[in-house]
């Protein structure tokens, strides 16, 4: 049965401090519009003027690269800047990372593709519970993600092994923890007869 839960978001958002670069806007030219705009901000972007910024950004993993660490079993979130009214982040992916089933409420979220194709896969609420995939976007280099206040999605990097995934995320305000969702699991139908479970799941306990 699908749950709603929340969950944080690694060392990135657990943090008792908020990390980033202080002198992002001059240590990374390239993200210095972003990055000023963004610590300006005194309460929650619009998602609308942030998908327009990443939008005519022209960035590459080299514009960035300090903060472009790999995770070894799990996609990273590395910031670049923060406030308590936004993050820049730069997640990095290896092939096959990818996050949790997860909605946006209460902040506003939009990220670029900067390398490699992403996949998201989008997902609705259904009445019994579980979420339901409506459908999927392959994201090249250049893609603009800008997730509504109830979107449901899924982001990965569904790529060969050894093709990464880097993505450039703006949340506003910072985001600490979100809401997540399962899509389905299954231990295997339950039998009327004493037969294994097929698909090879441990057998129901017994009444
Ligand atoms: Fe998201």
């Amino acid at each position: 049965m699908a749950t709603t839960t929340s969950t944080t978001l690694g060392s990135a958002a657990t943090s008792p401090c908020i990390k980033g670069y202080p002198d992002a806007a001059t240590r990374f030219p390239k993200l210095a519009e972003v990055v000023m705009y963004l610590q300006g901000l005194n309460g929650r972007a619009d998602l609308s003027v942030l998908a327009e910024m990443l939008g005519r950004l022209d960035v590459k993993r080299e514009d960035f690269s300090c903060a472009c660490t790999f995770g070894s079993k799990a996609y990273r979130r590395n910031t670049i800047a923060a406030s308590p009214w936004f993050e820049l982040l730069a997640l990095t992916w290896r092939s096959g990372h990818c996050t949790p089933i997860h909605d946006h409420t209460g902040v506003s979220c939009a990220f670029r593709v900067v390398e490699g194709s992403g996949t998201e896969i989008r997902f609705e609420k259904t009445p019994s519970g579980l979420v339901c995939p409506v459908g999927t976007t392959l994201m090249k280099p250049g893609y603009v993600c800008a997730a509504e206040e109830n979107d449901i999605h899924q982001v990965a990097n569904m790529q060969a092994p050894g093709t990464d995934l880097i993505t450039l995320h703006i949340y506003s305000p910072r985001i600490t923890k979100m809401n997540v969702y399962t899509f389905a699991c299954s231990e295997g139908a339950e039998r009327d007869d004493a037969e294994p479970n097929v698909y090879g799941a441990e057998r129901l306990p017994e009444c």
